[in-house]
C-alpha cells in the first residue's frame, strides 16, 4: 500500500521520459506517489524498471507519442483523462539538441528542432489545458536550456527554439492564472549524461571542460533538475508561475 506523499493523488505526464533527464523526472516524481504517464516516442523500458524497482510507486502507464503529432497528442491526453480522470502536471520535456554552425544549418534542421521543441510544446499543452482547467488545477513545467542566457554557439536553431520557451510560459501563464494552473520553466545547465553529438570527447574530458565555469564545481545531474521539477509540480509552488528558474551549477546568472 502507498503512503501519502507529496505528489500523491496528481497524475503527470512527462514528455520524453524514456531516457535522461525525462527518466529522472518521471522516476523523481513516482517516488514521491504521483501516477507516471511516460509519453515518448520510443519504448520507455528503463524508465519503468526504474519505477518499479522503488517499490511503492504506482505502476508507470506508457503512451507512445510524437509531440510533433496534433493528433497523437490529442490521443496523450484522451487516453491519460480516460485512465485516471485528471491530469496535473504535464511536464514538457521531449526536445532535441543539434549541433550545426550556422552557416552550415540547413532549413530542415532549423525546422525540425523548432518543430520538436517549440510546436510539440504547443501540441501537448494545447491537448493536457483543457483537462487542467476542468479541473481547477495543473502545473505545466517546460524545459529549456541555460544556452539562451550563453548565447551558445553552434546552436541557433536550438536555442531560439529554448527562447521560446521562455515567452510561451511567460504568456499563457498570465492567461491561464485563474484557471489554478501554473505554468513555469526551467533553464538548464548541460547535465552529466549528455554527449554533444559528434563529439569524440570522453564523459571525464567534457565534464573537464565544463566544470570551470560552473560555481558549484561537479557535474549536474538530471537528479538535480528533477527535484526542482517536483517543487514546481507541487502544491508548495502554488504561487510562483511564469518564472524560469536556471539550473546549471551557477554558469548564468538569471
Ligand atoms: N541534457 C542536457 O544537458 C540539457 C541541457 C539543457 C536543456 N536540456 C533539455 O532537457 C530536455 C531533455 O533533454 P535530454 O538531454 O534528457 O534529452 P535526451 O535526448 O536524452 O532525451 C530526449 C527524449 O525525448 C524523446 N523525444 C524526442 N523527440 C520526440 C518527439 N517528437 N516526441 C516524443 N518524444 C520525443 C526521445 O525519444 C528521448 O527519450 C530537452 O528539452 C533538452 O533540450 C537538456
Amino acid at each position: 500500500m502507498q503512503s501519502v506523499k507529496r505528489h500523491s493523488g496528481r497524475v503527470a505526464i512527462i514528455t520524453g521520459a524514456a531516457i535522461g533527464n525525462g527518466q529522472a523526472f518521471a522516476a523523481q516524481l513516482a517516488s514521491e506517489g504521483a501516477q507516471v504517464i511516460l509519453a515518448d516516442l520510443i519504448e520507455p523500458a528503463e524508465t519503468r524498471e526504474r519505477i518499479r524497482a522503488l517499490g511503492d510507486a504506482l505502476e508507470p502507464f506508457i503512451v507512445q507519442v510524437d509531440v510533433t503529432s496534433e493528433s497523437a497528442t490529442r490521443e496523450m491526453a484522451a487516453a491519460a483523462k480516460e485512465k485516471f480522470g485528471r491530469v496535473d502536471i504535464l511536464v514538457n520535456n521531449a526536445g532535441l539538441y543539434d549541433e550545426e554552425p550556422f552557416e552550415l544549418l540547413s532549413l530542415d534542421a532549423w525546422k525540425r528542432v523548432l518543430d520538436v521543441n517549440l510546436t510539440g510544446l504547443f501540441l501537448s499543452t494545447k491537448a493536457v489545458l483543457p483537462i487542467m482547467k476542468h479541473q481547477g488545477h495543473g502545473r505545466i513545467i517546460n524545459l529549456s536550456s541555460d544556452t539562451i542566457w550563453l548565447g551558445t554557439p553552434y546552436l541557433v536553431h536550438y536555442v531560439t527554439s529554448k527562447m521560446g520557451v521562455v515567452g510561451f510560459t511567460r504568456a499563457l501563464a498570465t492567461e491561464v492564472g485563474k484557471y489554478g494552473i501554473t505554468v513555469n520553466a526551467i533553464t538548464l545547465g548541460l547535465t552529466a549524461t549528455q554527449r554533444p553529438p559528434g563529439t569524440r570527447l570522453s564523459q571525464g574530458n567534457i565534464l573537464a571542460h565544463l566544470l570551470p565555469p560552473q560555481a558549484i564545481e561537479r557535474a549536474e545531474t538530471p537528479e538535480d533538475i528533477a527535484q526542482v521539477v517536483s517543487f514546481l509540480a507541487s502544491d508548495e509552488s502554488g504561487i510562483i508561475t511564469g518564472q524560469t528558474v536556471n539550473v546549471d551549477g551557477g554558469v548564468a546568472r538569471h
